[in-house]
């Protein structure tokens, strides 16, 4: 089977067809998620929060994503079907063009198949010269952690009517500029189902509701490997008597069937 890349998901969307994205640190991991048939792998810099027990991704360096993406990348080469692998460019790397231009180069050439940036519409000319040089971008909108300093917490975006229009206009706008991907987090769900509808690409949602594209957790959430808080979007798969695979590859069929997430996992407008 040939590995997943951006047109599978574009496709995928065009067919109305839904998928799975699961974030992944490791090459034991990733081989395991892409073989129980999740098709994209997030090396996200919530590995600063899960792996190395900080309070927030702002630590984390654009060195540590690389070493996890290279290591990502290595398990995913030897999984059936290799999932596509997207990274996370760390907090403060991408604030200009050369800077997130350096940043993308470093991941991709440990092995990402695609880079995610957080923030709106200040992010266009980043992403339209990524996209130019051929490297597909995630634009992450909604609530971005790498700004939980600005939002004075981890709170619901986009309540108001005035900021659920303008994150629209912003995906619509990323987009416009050659986002591959858009990825919403703890946003309404009738504005991530509004979102998923004015755009042609991908949307990808964590806390957005079941009417989004695609769906992402962080492993260790899924898995149950939750210490503290459990945010109202995650579901716990290693119930039942389930093995990690069986776990990996029931959240996939969930995804896929529109059985998760469910409407407990969404939020109000
Ligand atoms: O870093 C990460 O894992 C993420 C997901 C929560 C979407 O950005």
């Amino acid at each position: 089977m040939s590995s997943i890349s951006i047109r599978t998901l574009q496709t995928l969307k065009d067919k109305g067809e839904k998928f799975s994205v699961l974030t992944a640190y490791d090459a034991t991991f990733a081989q395991l998620a892409a073989d129980a048939g999740i098709e994209a792998l997030l090396v996200g810099d919530s590995l600063g929060m899960v792996l190395q027990g900080r309070d927030s991704t702002l630590p984390v360096t654009l060195e540590e994503m690389v070493y996890h993406t290279a290591a990502v990348a290595r398990g995913n080469a030897r999984a059936a079907r290799p999932a596509l692998i997207m990274t996370d460019l760390p907090f403060m790397t991408y604030g200009d063009i050369e800077t997130g231009v350096a940043s993308a180069r470093a991941v991709m050439q440990a092995g990402a198949h695609m880079v995610k940036v957080e923030g709106d519409d200040w992010l266009v000319p980043l992403v339209e010269s990524l996209s130019r040089q051929g490297v597909p971008v995630c634009a992450h909108l909604g609530l971005t952690p790498q700004s939980v300093n600005k939002f004075g917490g981890y709170r619901v975006q986009g309540r108001e009517e005035e900021k659920a229009d303008a994150m629209v206009a912003h995906a619509v706008a990323l987009a416009d500029a050659g986002a591959d991907i858009i990825l919403l987090e703890c946003v309404p769900s009738p504005l991530a189902k509004r979102i998923t509808e004015a755009v042609t690409v991908p949307v990808v949602g964590i806390g957005a509701g079941a009417d989004t594209d695609a769906q992402v957790l962080v492993c260790y959430d899924m898995l149950g490997l939750n210490t503290g808080h459990i945010p109202k979007f995650v579901k716990n798969y290693m119930t039942d008597g389930r093995t990690v695979p069986e776990a990996l590859k029931t959240y996939a069929d969930d995804v896929r069937a529109g059985t998760f997430p469910g409407p407990e996992h969404g939020f109000d407008a």
